[in-house]
């Protein structure tokens, strides 16, 4: 990938694309994301059989990248096709592992993220984030996503229900 850091930056940890040795700890920091907060409305971990199949999923018009520090991978951001039928959009994904929460690493996997899908062939790129999730809100506002709007009790998960807010940006020309 042009112009991805592969060398470790000053600030301990490197960004790159993922390689299938990373999926366990992926798929870890996901699941965590699962069973200990509502940044995903999935309440049931990934096993084995469902992280190799999103693994799979969507291959050429799809993204992973990985950033990796001396205990391996830290944090993940994907670009997948946005799951509705027809529309050629496509949604990001970014997950830190809570130790290193706040410290720029969101943020840095969503800046190499968003160089991409312009050649990919998109112009649009969503993410839809629960409306009470603050870093999630944070990482996008600040990073030049606008509200598109927010849909109430779109997801049921731990006994509550979760408004989701849709957010995007406009690929440049
Ligand atoms: C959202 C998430 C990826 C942010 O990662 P991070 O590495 O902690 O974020 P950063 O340190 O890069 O911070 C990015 C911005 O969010 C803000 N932010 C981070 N945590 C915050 C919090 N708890 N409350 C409010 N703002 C927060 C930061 O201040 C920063 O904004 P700034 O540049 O204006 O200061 C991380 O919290 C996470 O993995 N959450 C679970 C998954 C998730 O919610 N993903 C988003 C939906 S796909």
């Amino acid at each position: 990938m042009v112009g991805m850091a592969k060398a470790k930056s000053r600030k301990g940890y490197s960004i790159r694309a993922s390689t299938k040795d990373d999926l366990r700890a992926i798929v870890g920091i996901y699941n965590w994301a699962v069973n200990q907060t509502f940044a995903t409305i999935d309440s049931e971990p990934l096993d084995a059989e469902e992280a190799q199949a999103w693994w799979e999923m969507h291959g050429k018009r799809s993204l992973l990248l990985v950033s990796v520090d001396e205990t391996g991978v830290i944090g993940w951001a994907r670009l997948l096709p946005w799951k509705q039928r027809g529309f050629d959009v496509v949604e990001c994904l970014v997950y830190v592992d809570p130790v290193h929460h706040g410290k720029g690493i969101g943020a840095a996997l969503l800046t190499e993220l968003i160089r991409e899908p312009r050649g990919l062939g998109y112009r649009t790129i969503v993410a839809s984030i629960a409306r009470d999730n603050r870093a999630g809100l944070a990482l996008y506002s600040r990073q030049g996503f606008e509200m598109v709007g927010t849909i109430r009790n779109a997801a049921h998960k731990f006994d509550r229900w979760m408004d989701i807010t849709l957010v995007q940006k406009s690929l440049e020309n």
